[in-house]
């Protein structure tokens, strides 16, 4: 339906979902993000123009098939909501033998991702400018992630914007129905009230069971880079809660 606008407020997007929603059986839309300030440099728009054929794939409400994206049938791990994406590319350089999709709607993000992508010369990396509830509900077969992760969504901390929260019900069951048995959900936050609400929506999931026992919150795992947004909360002394749940098997 459309490529990644210029503009940068990915309005031609969220035409074609509502356009494509007005008639559908959809989950409700929540918008959990918001346009930011930061401005896309030069070299990310070059990055749309040059680089987003290798490692963009467009905004359609065609099926996506992941087994014809890679060209392979590997585990298939998924990042919502990847910042800038430094940690994301690491973690697939790191990784080379699993396949990296990445659902972000800040360009200039993605406009990093590709970049850091193009340099380490990543062929198990693809990328989708998009909101990720719409592609995912959409576009993305059921059972095929070995892995979703959600590194510090958006917190909305008011009150009034809890609303706005990416991770709800809906969404948790969303994600549930697209994780393959045993494939795993990680989820890390620093703001205490989400990290408990998002606690609470897991548990309430009957198809995840948390991978670890006690208060319910994990360890950092092993996978979990540091990223952007996690070091800015350092600085502030934030502490950080990681979610570590799976699906159950049958
Ligand atoms: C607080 S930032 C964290 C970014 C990164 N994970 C990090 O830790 O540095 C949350 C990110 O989620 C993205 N986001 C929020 N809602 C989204 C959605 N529905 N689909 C795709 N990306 C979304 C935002 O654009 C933003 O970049």
């Amino acid at each position: 339906m459309s490529s990644p606008d210029a503009s940068g407020d990915g309005s031609p997007i969220r035409t074609a979902w509502a356009e494509l929603n007005a008639s559908a059986d959809a989950l409700p839309r929540i918008r959990s993000f918001m346009r930011r300030e930061s401005r896309i440099t030069r070299a990310q728009q070059r990055a749309f123009a040059e680089l987003w054929s290798r490692f963009g794939i467009d905004t359609s409400t065609a099926r996506l098939e992941p087994e014809q994206i890679f060209g392979r049938c590997g585990p298939l791990v998924l990042e919502i909501g990847f910042g800038d994406g430094e940690s994301l590319a690491a973690m697939a350089a790191a990784d080379p033998q699993t396949d990296y999709l990445g659902i972000e709607v800040h360009r200039p993000g993605i406009g990093h991702l590709l970049l850091r992508a193009d340099e380490l010369q990543l062929t198990n990396l693809r990328v989708l400018c998009a909101d990720a509830a719409e592609v995912i509900e959409r576009q993305l077969p059921e059972a095929c992630f070995n892995r979703i992760q959600i590194f510090f969504p958006d917190p909305w901390p008011k009150a009034r914007h809890h609303k706005r929260r990416l991770i709800q019900p809906s969404f948790v069951a969303l994600l549930t129905k697209k994780m393959e048995p045993n494939g795993r959900l990680l989820i890390a936050t620093d703001c205490a009230d989400y990290a408990h609400s998002i606690l609470d929506s897991l548990n309430a999931t009957p198809e995840l069971h948390n991978t670890v026992n006690g208060d319910g919150f994990a360890p950092r795992p092993s996978q979990r880079l540091p990223t952007r947004f996690e070091q800015r909360g350092q600085r502030l002394g934030h502490t950080v809660w990681d979610l570590a749940f799976a699906r159950r098997a049958e």
